[in-house]
């Protein structure tokens, strides 16, 4: 089999997952990465988990076609609903040396050390809530934290809308928090299981009692992918060092460039492709 050297691949179904990437260039700026965001059928959070499994899988393979060994699916849904079959399925016959992870292990590895109460919150997308992927992840690992979830549908749009920090936003905000707490009020870490939601953590933090934790998943996923870099030397020496980033769409350059800005503070080069 031909090994590839080539850029980390970062997938999501928008902009969330530039959170993620901004954390990797933080902690792992030597490595050239390409982001690929599906603004064209952005979100994914209310599809099958048919439709996303084909989507993430066309974007895989774009990122394979481009060279990249590994890729990071920085989307909590296409994690919860596309990461598993494709490990198990379709790596084995693309190609079984290169990688594709996802963001929902590491952020669960991290929660046993953060909780006292053993009750912890999770707001995502309905697709991801409703996977359980979160309880069953946090099951295996901590059969002791209960876990309670609540989607906030309208949070994503908020955020690729630009409106997250307007007043309409806050009647939405609040609600699905207290919709959670309403759920378990004995919960004292809040998962924000989207990539979209770092965005809004002003806005949540406002409406969340002050001894509640909130976890945005950049940090813990970054610091994961860093480990698992230092554990497994021939991925790393697999990845090109130039400290470039190329962003690919499928919506139009300009309307990437403009919503982008939100989440980058730089000019960025910006690439229309299709993905079929
Ligand atoms: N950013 C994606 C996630 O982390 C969700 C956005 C969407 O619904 O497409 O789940």
């Amino acid at each position: 089999m031909l090994t590839t050297n080539g850029p980390i691949g970062v997938f999501d179904s928008g902009y969330g997952g530039l959170t993620i990437l901004n954390k990797f260039r933080e902690l792992l700026p030597q490595y050239d990465y390409i982001y690929l965001g599906d603004n064209a059928r952005t979100p994914y959070g209310t599809r099958s988990f048919e439709v996303v499994y084909d989507f993430t899988l066309q974007a895989v393979r774009k990122l394979f076609e481009l060279g990249c060994p590994l890729v990071i699916l920085a989307c909590n849904t296409a994690s919860a609903k596309a990461l598993r079959s494709i490990q198990q399925n379709d790596l084995p016959y693309i190609d079984p040396t290169r990688r594709v992870l996802g963001v929902i292990r590491p952020t669960v590895e991290c929660i046993g050390e953060l909780t006292k109460s053993r009750h912890i919150g999770l707001l995502a997308t309905a697709g991801t809530v409703r996977s359980e992927s979160y309880p069953l992840e946090i099951k295996k690992l901590y059969p002791d934290i209960q876990v309670t979830g609540v989607p906030c549908p309208l949070w994503v749009p908020l955020v690729e809308n630009n409106e997250f920090n307007s007043p309409g936003a806050d009647y939405f905000v609040k609600k699905y928090i207290d919709l959670l707490l309403d759920k378990d009020p004995d919960i004292d870490t809040i998962i924000l299981g989207c990539t979209h939601y770092p965005l809004l953590i002003e806005k949540i933090k406002q409406f969340t009692p002050p001894h509640i934790r909130l976890i945005a998943q950049g940090e813990y996923v970054g610091n994961s992918l860093k480990d698992y870099l230092s554990r497994h030397p021939e991925m790393k020496s697999r990845l090109t060092v130039n400290r470039s980033c190329e962003f690919l769409t499928t919506e139009s350059v300009e309307k990437f460039k403009e919503s982008a800005a939100i989440f980058l503070h730089q000019e960025v080069h910006v690439r229309s492709i299709v993905l079929e």
